[in-house]
């Protein structure tokens, strides 16, 4: 795969990456979900605590059906509807009458539940990471980074976590602090899942081993989930869930494990999958995918 020089473009061109794979490393079954906590898509945010009222209207602000429209909810007039219905929440309050205005930059819309965000100049993009790619956002000594991905956007974008230059697949740009803070928070736990070709045989017990936990030098490593998405004579691909983020965690523990890895793609983040995005590719998050991500790290 050759990574690019400048700006990489946003839809097209062709795939690449680990041999006994689709093109963007896309693998099946369904959400994982980490023991203990609530899984990602289907999770709603807890009803809030009761709240004295207060008042959401700010007469600057602009109308919420128009807002919600914005945001993809569906035509003004079918945003009047959700309101009337009683689905939508500003700060914490339900509002039921049309007509009114809101600052879109510091409200927290829920619709259903979910987090709507209607804050216009915040991006929320993924890429699919080629290998040979530095996780930084530029790179003094010129190396292909993610910054070159994003360079005709206005806003300043960051990454949330890194994968390693040999690493591809799914990382997160955006402007969000605060989203990416909790993302990357340990107390959140978001789970990660990573597709490796691994060398060897895969003997019957490495799920368990590896569930039980692999020592690293710098503490014990778990997974959260694992599975042979395929097993040719002496090489195997494998499926890992993890919710830690340490540097190279995914190689080392396969390495200690027995199994050094030739090719390590990173498939999804909480809720979000690459699907089937292309090498060198961005695309903005969906409504949906937002406001579950949102939820996952009580955002
Ligand atoms: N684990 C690794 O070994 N590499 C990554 O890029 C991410 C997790």
């Amino acid at each position: 795969m050759t990574p690019p020089g400048g700006s990489a473009p946003r839809s097209g061109g062709s795939g690449g990456g680990m041999p006994g794979r689709g093109r963007s490393g896309r693998i099946g079954g369904g959400p994982v979900k980490r023991p203990g906590r609530p899984s990602g898509p289907a999770r709603r945010r807890p009803a809030p605590p009761a709240q004295p009222p207060s008042d959401v209207h700010d007469p600057q602000g602009v109308r919420l059906q128009k807002i919600l429209a914005q945001a993809g909810l569906g035509s003004r007039r079918a945003c009047e509807e959700l309101i009337l219905a009683g689905r939508v929440e500003v700060d914490g309050q339900r509002v039921t009458e049309l007509g009114v205005r809101i600052d879109p930059a510091r409200s927290v819309v829920h619709v259903d539940g979910m987090r709507v965000q209607v804050d216009t100049t915040r991006v929320y993009l993924m890429l699919n990471k080629p290998r040979g790619v530095v996780s930084t956002m530029s790179d003094p000594e010129g190396r292909p980074c993610l910054g070159d991905y994003v360079a005709d956007r206005e806003a300043r974008l960051f990454h949330v976590g890194r994968l390693d230059t040999e690493t591809e697949g799914l990382i997160l740009l955006t402007n969000d602090g605060e989203l990416a803070n909790r993302l990357t928070h340990p107390s959140h736990g978001v789970l990660k899942t990573y597709l490796a070709e691994i060398e060897g045989q895969v003997p019957r017990d490495l799920g368990r081993r590896l569930r039980a936990g692999i020592d690293l030098e710098d503490g014990p490593v778990t997974v959260d989930s694992f599975r042979v998405v395929d097993a040719q004579p002496g090489r195997a691909l494998v499926e890992v869930v993890l919710h830690e983020g340490r540097k190279h965690v995914v190689r080392r523990m396969l390495e200690a494990a027995g199994h050094p890895v030739l090719g390590l793609v990173r498939t999804q983040i909480g809720n979000v999958r690459l699907g089937d995005l292309r090498t060198g590719r961005t695309r903005v998050l969906n409504r949906v995918e937002l406001g579950e991500l949102m939820a996952l790290v009580d955002l």
